[in-house]
Protein backbone atom coordinates (compact mmCIF):
# COMPACT_ATOMS: atom_id res chain seq x y z
CA UNK A 1 0.00 0.00 0.00
CA UNK A 2 1.21 3.51 -0.81
CA UNK A 3 1.70 5.70 2.01
CA UNK A 4 1.26 9.82 1.77
CA UNK A 5 4.60 11.63 1.86
CA UNK A 6 4.63 13.67 5.55
CA UNK A 7 8.50 14.76 4.32
CA UNK A 8 8.41 18.70 3.97
CA UNK A 9 9.74 19.16 0.10
CA UNK A 10 11.29 22.76 -0.94
CA UNK A 11 12.62 24.20 -3.69
CA UNK A 12 11.35 27.60 -6.44
CA UNK A 13 12.89 25.65 -9.21
CA UNK A 14 12.35 21.69 -10.98
CA UNK A 15 15.94 20.82 -9.94
CA UNK A 16 15.74 22.34 -6.47
CA UNK A 17 12.58 20.46 -5.75
CA UNK A 18 13.98 17.30 -7.21
CA UNK A 19 17.11 17.52 -5.48
CA UNK A 20 15.13 18.02 -1.86
CA UNK A 21 13.19 14.89 -2.66
CA UNK A 22 16.31 13.18 -3.94
CA UNK A 23 18.02 14.29 -0.40
CA UNK A 24 14.91 12.46 1.24
CA UNK A 25 14.74 9.28 -0.47
CA UNK A 26 18.59 9.52 0.85
CA UNK A 27 18.25 9.68 3.98
CA UNK A 28 15.35 7.59 4.26
CA UNK A 29 13.11 9.95 5.60
CA UNK A 30 11.29 9.36 2.10
CA UNK A 31 10.48 5.78 1.95
CA UNK A 32 9.89 3.24 -1.16
CA UNK A 33 6.25 2.69 -1.62
CA UNK A 34 5.15 6.88 -0.29
CA UNK A 35 3.57 8.58 -2.69
CA UNK A 36 4.43 12.19 -3.46
CA UNK A 37 1.89 15.23 -3.60
CA UNK A 38 0.29 15.66 -6.32
CA UNK A 39 1.54 18.14 -9.06
CA UNK A 40 -0.94 20.77 -7.96
CA UNK A 41 -0.94 20.06 -4.47
CA UNK A 42 3.10 20.67 -4.71
CA UNK A 43 2.94 23.73 -6.84
CA UNK A 44 0.37 24.99 -4.72
CA UNK A 45 2.38 25.10 -1.69
CA UNK A 46 5.81 25.90 -2.68
CA UNK A 47 4.20 28.68 -4.44
CA UNK A 48 5.63 27.97 -7.99
CA UNK A 49 3.98 26.96 -11.54
CA UNK A 50 2.92 23.10 -11.83
CA UNK A 51 5.11 23.05 -14.40
CA UNK A 52 7.72 23.37 -12.79
CA UNK A 53 7.12 20.70 -10.20
CA UNK A 54 5.86 17.96 -12.94
CA UNK A 55 9.63 18.92 -14.51
CA UNK A 56 11.13 17.85 -11.23
CA UNK A 57 8.87 14.61 -10.84
CA UNK A 58 9.18 13.49 -14.86
CA UNK A 59 13.34 14.11 -13.92
CA UNK A 60 13.22 12.00 -11.15
CA UNK A 61 11.49 9.27 -13.17
CA UNK A 62 14.05 9.41 -15.63
CA UNK A 63 16.52 8.74 -13.37
CA UNK A 64 14.03 6.14 -12.13
CA UNK A 65 13.96 7.18 -8.12
CA UNK A 66 10.34 6.89 -8.83
CA UNK A 67 7.30 5.99 -10.83
CA UNK A 68 3.82 6.44 -11.90
CA UNK A 69 2.28 9.73 -12.58
CA UNK A 70 -0.88 12.06 -13.16
CA UNK A 71 -3.79 10.06 -11.15
CA UNK A 72 -1.85 6.61 -10.04
CA UNK A 73 0.44 9.39 -8.37
CA UNK A 74 4.27 9.44 -8.12
CA UNK A 75 5.63 6.80 -6.20
CA UNK A 76 9.23 6.36 -4.58
CA UNK A 77 10.98 3.61 -6.06
CA UNK A 78 11.92 0.24 -4.02
CA UNK A 79 15.06 0.63 -5.20
CA UNK A 80 15.91 4.28 -6.19
CA UNK A 81 19.04 4.24 -7.89
CA UNK A 82 21.08 6.02 -4.94
CA UNK A 83 24.64 5.16 -3.06
CA UNK A 84 22.66 4.72 -0.07
CA UNK A 85 21.94 0.82 -0.23
CA UNK A 86 25.55 -0.23 0.28
CA UNK A 87 26.51 2.79 2.65
CA UNK A 88 23.18 1.58 4.74
CA UNK A 89 23.92 -1.89 5.04
CA UNK A 90 27.80 -1.58 5.54
CA UNK A 91 28.64 -3.94 8.98
CA UNK A 92 29.28 -2.91 11.70
CA UNK A 93 33.23 -2.75 12.80
CA UNK A 94 34.21 -5.67 15.04
CA UNK A 95 31.79 -8.16 13.19
CA UNK A 96 33.37 -11.18 11.09
CA UNK A 97 32.26 -10.13 8.05
CA UNK A 98 30.57 -12.42 5.56
CA UNK A 99 28.38 -10.18 4.11
CA UNK A 100 30.56 -8.65 0.69
CA UNK A 101 29.98 -11.12 -1.43
CA UNK A 102 33.90 -11.21 -2.19
CA UNK A 103 36.85 -13.44 -2.92
CA UNK A 104 39.11 -14.68 -0.46
CA UNK A 105 41.91 -12.53 -0.66
CA UNK A 106 44.31 -15.51 -0.21
CA UNK A 107 42.76 -17.47 -3.18
CA UNK A 108 44.15 -14.52 -5.62
CA UNK A 109 47.38 -14.23 -7.69
CA UNK A 110 50.07 -12.06 -6.07
CA UNK A 111 50.28 -8.93 -7.52
CA UNK A 112 54.00 -8.45 -7.52
CA UNK A 113 55.25 -10.68 -9.96
CA UNK A 114 53.16 -9.31 -13.04
CA UNK A 115 53.84 -6.09 -11.57
CA UNK A 116 57.55 -6.08 -12.04
CA UNK A 117 57.14 -7.94 -16.10
CA UNK A 118 55.37 -5.03 -16.60
CA UNK A 119 57.07 -3.33 -19.79
CA UNK A 120 56.92 0.21 -17.72
CA UNK A 121 56.51 1.86 -21.04
CA UNK A 122 53.66 4.68 -20.78
CA UNK A 123 50.98 3.87 -23.16
CA UNK A 124 49.74 6.70 -25.40
CA UNK A 125 46.69 7.77 -27.12
CA UNK A 126 46.43 6.35 -30.43
CA UNK A 127 47.55 2.86 -29.05
CA UNK A 128 44.97 0.40 -29.83
CA UNK A 129 42.29 0.38 -27.46
CA UNK A 130 42.72 -3.69 -26.99
CA UNK A 131 45.31 -5.60 -26.61
CA UNK A 132 46.25 -8.29 -28.81
CA UNK A 133 47.08 -10.97 -26.13
CA UNK A 134 44.16 -10.51 -24.19
CA UNK A 135 42.13 -10.91 -26.96
CA UNK A 136 44.10 -14.28 -28.50
CA UNK A 137 43.21 -15.70 -25.09
CA UNK A 138 39.53 -14.62 -23.92
CA UNK A 139 38.95 -15.84 -28.03
CA UNK A 140 40.07 -19.17 -27.07
CA UNK A 141 38.70 -19.29 -23.71
CA UNK A 142 35.19 -18.52 -25.29
CA UNK A 143 35.78 -20.81 -27.96
CA UNK A 144 36.08 -23.88 -25.52
CA UNK A 145 32.91 -22.88 -23.83
CA UNK A 146 31.62 -23.15 -27.13
CA UNK A 147 30.79 -19.08 -27.03
CA UNK A 148 31.45 -17.77 -30.65
CA UNK A 149 34.54 -15.60 -30.83
CA UNK A 150 34.04 -13.69 -33.64
CA UNK A 151 33.46 -9.82 -31.65
CA UNK A 152 35.09 -9.31 -28.58
CA UNK A 153 35.36 -6.10 -26.29
CA UNK A 154 37.17 -5.35 -23.79
CA UNK A 155 35.04 -3.64 -20.59
CA UNK A 156 35.48 -2.80 -17.36
CA UNK A 157 34.19 -5.39 -15.08
CA UNK A 158 30.76 -7.55 -15.75
CA UNK A 159 28.74 -4.92 -14.12
CA UNK A 160 30.36 -2.20 -16.82
CA UNK A 161 29.99 -4.73 -19.75
CA UNK A 162 25.88 -5.32 -18.57
CA UNK A 163 25.31 -1.28 -18.64
CA UNK A 164 26.95 -0.87 -21.82
CA UNK A 165 24.90 -3.75 -23.61
CA UNK A 166 21.57 -2.17 -22.09
CA UNK A 167 22.16 1.14 -23.33
CA UNK A 168 23.45 -0.15 -26.51
CA UNK A 169 19.85 -1.52 -27.36
CA UNK A 170 17.37 -0.47 -24.98
CA UNK A 171 15.48 2.69 -24.21
CA UNK A 172 14.00 3.88 -20.71
CA UNK A 173 10.97 2.68 -20.22
CA UNK A 174 11.57 -0.32 -21.63
CA UNK A 175 11.31 -3.61 -19.85
CA UNK A 176 14.21 -6.43 -18.69
CA UNK A 177 13.64 -10.05 -17.58
CA UNK A 178 15.99 -10.49 -14.48
CA UNK A 179 16.53 -13.19 -12.15
CA UNK A 180 14.17 -12.96 -8.72
CA UNK A 181 16.53 -13.11 -6.76
CA UNK A 182 19.53 -11.04 -8.58
CA UNK A 183 22.32 -9.52 -7.95
CA UNK A 184 21.88 -5.90 -6.09
CA UNK A 185 24.08 -4.13 -8.41
CA UNK A 186 21.98 -5.02 -11.85
CA UNK A 187 18.92 -3.90 -9.84
CA UNK A 188 20.39 -0.75 -9.07
CA UNK A 189 21.66 -0.08 -12.71
CA UNK A 190 18.27 -1.38 -14.39
CA UNK A 191 16.51 1.34 -12.20
CA UNK A 192 19.44 3.85 -12.74
CA UNK A 193 18.74 3.18 -16.49
CA UNK A 194 15.10 4.00 -16.15
CA UNK A 195 14.06 0.61 -16.95
CA UNK A 196 11.78 -2.15 -15.60
CA UNK A 197 12.73 -4.88 -14.42
CA UNK A 198 10.60 -8.07 -14.53
CA UNK A 199 11.36 -10.73 -12.74
CA UNK A 200 11.92 -14.35 -13.59
CA UNK A 201 11.69 -16.62 -10.96
CA UNK A 202 14.67 -19.06 -10.62
CA UNK A 203 15.67 -22.65 -8.66
CA UNK A 204 19.11 -24.28 -8.47
CA UNK A 205 19.61 -24.82 -12.17
CA UNK A 206 18.84 -21.24 -12.85
CA UNK A 207 16.06 -19.05 -14.03
CA UNK A 208 12.35 -21.26 -14.32
CA UNK A 209 11.59 -21.49 -18.45
CA UNK A 210 8.01 -20.74 -17.79
CA UNK A 211 8.77 -17.56 -16.08
CA UNK A 212 10.84 -16.30 -18.45
CA UNK A 213 8.51 -16.69 -20.88
CA UNK A 214 5.68 -14.87 -18.98
CA UNK A 215 8.33 -12.22 -18.73
CA UNK A 216 9.51 -12.08 -22.77
CA UNK A 217 5.25 -12.09 -23.54
CA UNK A 218 5.21 -8.87 -21.47
CA UNK A 219 7.50 -7.32 -23.60
CA UNK A 220 11.07 -7.53 -22.20
CA UNK A 221 13.46 -6.30 -24.87
CA UNK A 222 16.41 -7.99 -22.72
CA UNK A 223 17.30 -11.13 -20.38
CA UNK A 224 20.16 -11.06 -18.34
CA UNK A 225 21.06 -14.20 -17.06
CA UNK A 226 23.81 -15.60 -14.39
CA UNK A 227 24.79 -19.05 -15.98
CA UNK A 228 26.70 -19.70 -12.97
CA UNK A 229 28.00 -18.59 -9.28
CA UNK A 230 24.45 -16.79 -9.21
CA UNK A 231 24.19 -13.92 -6.64
CA UNK A 232 22.16 -14.30 -4.26
CA UNK A 233 21.39 -18.09 -4.83
CA UNK A 234 24.25 -19.57 -5.85
CA UNK A 235 22.26 -21.56 -8.84
CA UNK A 236 23.93 -22.63 -11.85
CA UNK A 237 22.35 -23.59 -15.25
CA UNK A 238 22.52 -27.40 -15.97
CA UNK A 239 22.03 -28.64 -19.80
CA UNK A 240 18.75 -29.21 -19.32
CA UNK A 241 17.58 -25.92 -17.96
CA UNK A 242 19.50 -24.08 -20.82
CA UNK A 243 17.96 -26.26 -23.51
CA UNK A 244 14.59 -25.11 -21.80
CA UNK A 245 15.15 -21.70 -22.14
CA UNK A 246 17.30 -21.66 -25.42
CA UNK A 247 13.46 -23.40 -26.86
CA UNK A 248 11.85 -20.28 -24.76
CA UNK A 249 14.03 -17.86 -26.29
CA UNK A 250 14.12 -18.75 -30.01
CA UNK A 251 10.26 -17.51 -29.82
CA UNK A 252 11.82 -14.14 -29.25
CA UNK A 253 14.47 -13.90 -31.69
CA UNK A 254 14.55 -9.80 -30.87
CA UNK A 255 15.59 -10.56 -27.37
CA UNK A 256 19.02 -8.86 -26.24
CA UNK A 257 20.51 -11.73 -24.24
CA UNK A 258 23.25 -10.95 -21.70
CA UNK A 259 25.11 -12.97 -19.93
CA UNK A 260 26.68 -12.34 -16.65
CA UNK A 261 29.86 -14.82 -16.35
CA UNK A 262 30.97 -12.63 -13.50
CA UNK A 263 32.98 -15.56 -11.62
CA UNK A 264 34.00 -17.39 -14.46
CA UNK A 265 36.45 -20.21 -13.78
CA UNK A 266 36.43 -19.91 -10.10
CA UNK A 267 32.60 -20.44 -9.96
CA UNK A 268 32.76 -24.12 -9.63
CA UNK A 269 30.44 -24.88 -12.40
CA UNK A 270 30.75 -25.27 -16.36
CA UNK A 271 30.47 -22.94 -18.52
CA UNK A 272 27.22 -23.29 -19.80
CA UNK A 273 26.20 -20.22 -22.70
CA UNK A 274 22.37 -19.60 -24.29
CA UNK A 275 23.92 -17.49 -26.70
CA UNK A 276 24.22 -19.72 -29.95
CA UNK A 277 22.04 -19.05 -32.59
CA UNK A 278 20.87 -15.60 -31.18
CA UNK A 279 20.84 -12.48 -32.96
CA UNK A 280 21.60 -9.81 -30.48
CA UNK A 281 23.90 -11.25 -27.46
CA UNK A 282 26.58 -10.88 -25.24
CA UNK A 283 28.50 -12.58 -22.69
CA UNK A 284 30.39 -10.73 -20.13
CA UNK A 285 33.32 -12.71 -18.53
CA UNK A 286 34.85 -10.34 -15.38
CA UNK A 287 38.04 -11.42 -13.58
CA UNK A 288 36.72 -9.57 -10.37
CA UNK A 289 36.35 -12.90 -8.56
CA UNK A 290 39.26 -14.95 -10.46
CA UNK A 291 42.13 -12.79 -10.61
CA UNK A 292 40.90 -9.90 -7.86
CA UNK A 293 38.14 -6.75 -8.27
CA UNK A 294 40.92 -4.56 -8.50
CA UNK A 295 41.52 -5.60 -11.87
CA UNK A 296 38.46 -4.98 -12.65
CA UNK A 297 38.74 -6.05 -16.38
CA UNK A 298 35.62 -8.00 -18.16
CA UNK A 299 35.74 -9.27 -21.84
CA UNK A 300 32.94 -9.03 -23.34
CA UNK A 301 31.80 -11.92 -26.42
CA UNK A 302 29.05 -10.96 -28.22
CA UNK A 303 27.30 -10.62 -31.72
CA UNK A 304 29.30 -7.67 -34.29
CA UNK A 305 26.64 -5.39 -34.14
CA UNK A 306 26.45 -5.09 -29.91
CA UNK A 307 30.11 -5.30 -29.87
CA UNK A 308 30.89 -2.36 -31.94
CA UNK A 309 27.87 -0.74 -30.56
CA UNK A 310 29.49 -1.15 -27.16
CA UNK A 311 33.20 -0.17 -28.50
CA UNK A 312 31.27 2.73 -30.01
CA UNK A 313 30.41 4.57 -26.72
CA UNK A 314 33.23 3.51 -25.03
CA UNK A 315 35.57 5.41 -27.57
CA UNK A 316 33.27 8.50 -26.74
CA UNK A 317 34.11 8.00 -22.73
CA UNK A 318 36.52 6.09 -21.22
CA UNK A 319 38.26 5.49 -24.50
CA UNK A 320 39.76 1.95 -23.70
CA UNK A 321 40.03 -0.08 -20.13
CA UNK A 322 43.77 0.66 -18.65
CA UNK A 323 46.45 -1.26 -21.26
CA UNK A 324 48.15 -1.56 -17.69
CA UNK A 325 45.17 -3.77 -16.21
CA UNK A 326 45.02 -5.58 -19.70
CA UNK A 327 48.41 -7.01 -19.84
CA UNK A 328 48.34 -8.32 -15.91
CA UNK A 329 45.21 -9.87 -16.90
CA UNK A 330 47.04 -11.04 -20.36
CA UNK A 331 49.80 -12.60 -18.35
CA UNK A 332 48.13 -14.13 -15.64
CA UNK A 333 45.84 -15.61 -18.04
CA UNK A 334 49.28 -16.97 -19.62
CA UNK A 335 51.21 -17.99 -17.50
CA UNK A 336 51.33 -21.93 -16.60
CA UNK A 337 50.45 -21.66 -12.61
CA UNK A 338 47.26 -20.17 -12.99
CA UNK A 339 44.80 -23.16 -14.33
CA UNK A 340 46.04 -24.61 -11.08
CA UNK A 341 45.36 -21.48 -9.10
CA UNK A 342 41.84 -21.04 -10.32
CA UNK A 343 41.11 -24.58 -9.91
CA UNK A 344 42.20 -24.47 -5.96
CA UNK A 345 40.13 -21.13 -5.63
CA UNK A 346 37.23 -23.19 -7.29
CA UNK A 347 37.29 -26.27 -5.03
CA UNK A 348 38.13 -24.01 -1.88
CA UNK A 349 35.07 -22.19 -2.17
CA UNK A 350 33.27 -25.51 -3.26
CA UNK A 351 34.05 -27.02 -0.24
CA UNK A 352 33.19 -23.72 2.14
CA UNK A 353 29.60 -24.29 0.00
CA UNK A 354 29.12 -27.83 1.21
CA UNK A 355 30.74 -27.14 4.73
CA UNK A 356 28.35 -24.50 5.57
CA UNK A 357 25.12 -26.14 3.93
CA UNK A 358 26.33 -29.90 5.81
CA UNK A 359 26.73 -27.75 9.31
CA UNK A 360 23.17 -26.24 8.71
CA UNK A 361 21.49 -29.27 7.46
CA UNK A 362 22.84 -30.83 10.48
CA UNK A 363 20.57 -28.88 12.91
CA UNK A 364 17.61 -28.75 9.97
CA UNK A 365 18.15 -25.31 8.14
CA UNK A 366 17.79 -25.62 4.57
CA UNK A 367 20.29 -23.53 1.98
CA UNK A 368 21.14 -23.21 -1.46
CA UNK A 369 24.34 -22.80 -2.95
CA UNK A 370 25.13 -24.65 -6.08
CA UNK A 371 28.06 -22.65 -6.78
CA UNK A 372 29.95 -19.57 -6.56
CA UNK A 373 30.97 -17.69 -3.45
CA UNK A 374 27.65 -17.24 -1.47
CA UNK A 375 25.01 -19.87 0.23
CA UNK A 376 21.40 -18.83 0.44
CA UNK A 377 19.32 -19.53 3.35
CA UNK A 378 15.60 -19.20 3.08
CA UNK A 379 14.29 -17.44 6.30
CA UNK A 380 11.00 -16.25 7.04
CA UNK A 381 12.15 -12.94 8.61
CA UNK A 382 14.97 -11.20 7.27
CA UNK A 383 15.79 -8.09 9.32
CA UNK A 384 15.59 -9.79 13.06
CA UNK A 385 17.55 -12.88 11.47
CA UNK A 386 20.61 -10.38 10.54
CA UNK A 387 20.22 -8.16 13.98
CA UNK A 388 20.54 -11.52 16.30
CA UNK A 389 23.61 -13.04 14.23
CA UNK A 390 24.91 -9.29 14.60
CA UNK A 391 24.91 -9.75 18.08
CA UNK A 392 26.30 -12.92 17.85
CA UNK A 393 29.56 -11.51 16.20
CA UNK A 394 28.55 -12.09 12.42
CA UNK A 395 27.86 -10.30 9.51
CA UNK A 396 25.67 -11.27 6.46
CA UNK A 397 23.23 -10.09 4.40
CA UNK A 398 19.70 -9.69 4.65
CA UNK A 399 17.91 -10.66 1.04
CA UNK A 400 15.56 -7.80 0.49
CA UNK A 401 18.26 -6.15 -1.36
CA UNK A 402 18.13 -8.80 -4.07
CA UNK A 403 14.26 -9.78 -3.89
CA UNK A 404 11.54 -8.52 -6.30
CA UNK A 405 9.19 -10.95 -5.67
CA UNK A 406 10.98 -14.33 -4.16
CA UNK A 407 10.74 -15.36 -1.02
CA UNK A 408 12.75 -13.92 1.70
CA UNK A 409 15.94 -14.98 3.10
CA UNK A 410 19.49 -14.28 4.05
CA UNK A 411 23.06 -14.24 1.85
CA UNK A 412 25.95 -16.04 3.68
CA UNK A 413 29.05 -14.94 1.73
CA UNK A 414 31.34 -18.30 2.27
CA UNK A 415 34.58 -17.50 0.41
CA UNK A 416 36.60 -16.84 3.76
CA UNK A 417 34.36 -19.14 5.69
CA UNK A 418 36.46 -22.07 7.12
CA UNK A 419 34.49 -25.61 8.22
CA UNK A 420 35.03 -24.40 11.89
CA UNK A 421 33.44 -21.20 11.35
CA UNK A 422 30.56 -22.97 9.59
CA UNK A 423 30.39 -25.49 12.78
CA UNK A 424 30.23 -22.09 14.62
CA UNK A 425 28.33 -19.70 12.36
CA UNK A 426 25.15 -22.67 12.12
CA UNK A 427 25.16 -23.30 15.21
CA UNK A 428 24.39 -19.26 16.07
CA UNK A 429 21.95 -19.27 12.97
CA UNK A 430 20.15 -22.18 14.88
CA UNK A 431 19.68 -20.47 18.11
CA UNK A 432 18.63 -17.20 16.52
CA UNK A 433 16.08 -19.18 14.67
CA UNK A 434 14.81 -20.87 17.21
CA UNK A 435 12.43 -18.31 19.33
CA UNK A 436 10.72 -17.35 15.91
CA UNK A 437 10.34 -21.09 15.07
CA UNK A 438 8.58 -21.43 18.70
CA UNK A 439 6.64 -18.10 18.05
CA UNK A 440 5.00 -19.18 14.61
CA UNK A 441 4.48 -22.84 15.79
CA UNK A 442 2.79 -21.11 18.73
C1 LIG B 1 26.08 -11.62 -10.31
C2 LIG B 1 27.11 -10.54 -10.30
N1 LIG B 1 27.34 -9.85 -11.42
C3 LIG B 1 28.27 -8.87 -11.47
C4 LIG B 1 29.02 -8.55 -10.37
C5 LIG B 1 30.02 -7.44 -10.47
O1 LIG B 1 31.11 -7.87 -11.19
P1 LIG B 1 32.24 -6.83 -11.61
O2 LIG B 1 33.00 -6.52 -10.37
O3 LIG B 1 33.06 -7.56 -12.60
O4 LIG B 1 31.53 -5.66 -12.18
C6 LIG B 1 28.81 -9.22 -9.17
C7 LIG B 1 29.57 -8.88 -7.98
O5 LIG B 1 29.50 -9.51 -6.95
C8 LIG B 1 27.83 -10.24 -9.14
O6 LIG B 1 27.58 -10.92 -8.02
Amino acid sequence: MNVSVQYQIRGESSNLISASIEDGIRGGRLRAGERLPTVRALAAKLDVSPTTVAAAYNALRVRGLVHGSGRRGTVVNRRPPLLTRATLQAPPAGLRNLAEGGPDPLMLPRLKPYLGRLEGIQGKYGDAENRDALIKLAARQFKSDGIAADSIAVVSGALDGIERVLQAHLRPGDIVAVEDPSYTGVLDLVAALALVAQPVGIDDSGPIAADLKRALKLGAKAFIVTPRAQNPSGAALDRKRAAELKHVLAGFPDVVLIEDDHAGPVSGAPAITLSGGRALWATVRSVSKSLGPDLRVSVMAGDALTVARVQGRQSLGPRWVSHILQDLVAMMWADSATPTLLQKAADTYANRRRALIEALARHGIEARGRSGLNVWIPVAEEAGVVNAMAAKGWAIRAGECYRIKSAPGIRVTVSTLTVEDARRLASDLAEALRPRSRAQSA
